[in-house]
């Protein structure tokens, strides 16, 4: 590549060495996220492969503006690539807004396809300038977002990515994701508190992003490099004694991540950006695509622990085809535990978790997720149409000018969904969110909000879904981000 690459990379380097300061720079009891860029301590290794932190952009004075461009053209695991960013990074920068915020995004599109803007997992209204997941950004032009983030939001890990669609899972696989913190002062007191943002993606000899064939899409592509903020098995600093926060956001476009680190429990205190009611440790973590664990390690003695993401069976979609990919598990980290052994305060025994619905429940209903071969639906989308596979809910695929589910405002329901197919699907409902009652393996369930789900092959899952506020249109949808393009999404209409 010529000049224009070089100067981006000029930028990243500045980016990486701030970032590694809010991320490695505090000590005690100090939030990571608070401290100013700059402050660390923690020279960047002579390799360069430390973890870094994307640039975080935080809210003043309950404000939060942003100007956001998608363009190809990032640094991704070291090397220059054509694949696509927020202002030149994968993961693009860190939002950081507390509950009651307004936060006003402008997004540019420098691709060479329509996009537009999800906030994942944030409960705000879906209407006009809000999370509408209907608007198209055309190649070239740019749009104003503007979100209030409602006063009582649990704070928590959220992120956002493009969401037009059609192209939700090339844009993913591209990169095109960033990490969203809601964050009121510090609800934990660790010192350091980090976003690992996982992707994956594979790349040609070139650096360009491959493109995948009908096959990859049918099983949900998984990319052949998985990284962690961009990064290819980074070190993670550590001291023994001294616990930090993980804010683990699942991003890949369709892999469903088995999260385990060598030796040390996960003790996870919040999923989909919701406490839990206490800590739970954990030997693994099944994170479905767009899933989040916060998580707290604690370890005790120096030492280098990988942090891997485990085989997971996601079924074997039509034909008895095999999910394919790595048969053993995936190195994503080291946590590099050195220095003088320190410590921490233990862990508060109950977290504040928002209380889950108990009823009255106003109605039930049932969706019917499918797989199959041509026939009905819009499947065929995106380079399936050869292969006539179809992605369905409830027989028909995604039309955005169809009313699918229409919901009054103010109603609590139960959903019951059926996966008919060979393969897990995640659920993911946007704006309003559930509590998962239970499911046909009959895990049992933790008592907190969820905003993904991952509907067992030949099973079913069952939701308690709260309406109480915000009317306005959305969807919902397969996040097997091929499916969701090849139709596999729904539109839920709250009326007043
Ligand atoms: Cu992560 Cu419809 O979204
Ligand atoms: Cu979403
Ligand atoms: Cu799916």
């Amino acid at each position: 590549m010529t000049r224009a690459p070089i100067g981006r990379r000029r930028a990243l380097g500045v980016i990486a060495l701030g970032a590694v300061g809010v991320a490695a720079g505090t000590t005690g009891w100090v939030s990571g996220l608070g401290a100013p860029a700059g402050s660390g301590r923690l020279a960047l290794g002579a390799g360069g492969r430390l973890l870094v932190q994307p640039a975080v952009l935080a809210s003043r004075d309950g404000v939060l503006d942003v100007e956001l461009t998608a363009a190809p053209g990032v640094a991704l695991a070291g090397r220059d690539t054509s694949a696509l960013g927020f202002n030149g990074t994968s993961p693009g920068p860190t939002l950081r807004v507390a509950p009651g915020d307004l936060l006003r995004i402008r997004l540019t599109n420098h691709l060479d396809a329509p996009t537009n803007l999800h906030l994942h997992g944030v409960h705000v209204s879906p209407q006009g300038r809000g999370d509408n997941p209907f608007l198209s950004i055309a190649a070239g032009s740019g749009f104003d977002y503007a979100y209030r983030i409602p006063t009582d939001h649990p704070t928590g890990t959220y992120w956002y990515h493009p969401h037009h669609h059609g192209y939700i899972a090339d844009q993913l696989f591209g990169g095109l994701v960033g990490a969203l913190l809601i964050e009121h002062g510090q609800d934990l007191p660790v010192a350091a508190d980090r976003v690992l943002m996982i992707t994956d993606t594979t790349l040609d000899a070139a650096g360009r992003v491959v493109p995948v064939g009908a096959m990859d899409k049918m099983m949900g592509r998984q990319g052949e490099l998985v990284l962690l903020n961009g990064q290819h098995h980074p070190a993670i600093p550590a001291t023994p004694g001294v616990a930090q926060r993980w804010r683990i956001i699942n991003a890949c476009t369709s892999r469903v991540l088995a999260l385990r680190l060598e030796q040390h429990p996960l003790t996870q205190i919040a999923h989909d950006g919701v406490f839990l009611p206490a800590p739970t440790d954990r030997d693994q973590i099944v994170l479905a695509p767009a899933g989040r664990a916060d998580v707290i390690v604690h370890p005790a003695r120096a030492g280098q622990y990988v942090l891997v993401t485990d085989p997971y069976d996601r079924g074997s979609g039509m034909m008895g085809m095999m999910s394919g990919g790595a048969t053993g598990p995936i190195t994503l980290a080291t946590l590099a535990v050195a220095g003088p052994v320190g410590s921490s305060p233990p862990l508060p025994a109950t977290l504040p978790a928002p209380p889950v619905p108990q009823g009255p429940v106003d109605g039930q209903r049932a969706l019917t997720f499918a797989m199959g071969m041509g026939g009905m639906g819009s499947g065929g989308m995106g380079g399936m149409g050869g292969m006539g596979m179809s992605f369905t809910i409830d027989g028909r695929g995604f039309d955005a000018r169809r009313d699918d589910q229409t919901v009054r405002l103010g109603s609590t329901e139960d959903w019951t969904i059926t996966n008919t197919s060979s393969m897990d699907h995640p659920f993911h409902l946007h704006v309003w969110r559930f509590h998962v009652l239970a499911d046909s393996t009959g895990t049992p369930r933790t008592a907190t909000f969820q905003d993904v789900v991952l509907i067992p092959a030949r099973g079913w899952v069952r939701l308690r879904i709260l309406f109480t506020d915000y009317p306005g249109r959305s969807v919902y949808h397969c996040h097997t981000a091929d499916h969701e393009d090849a139709g596999m999404m729904g539109t839920l209409t709250v009326t007043t």
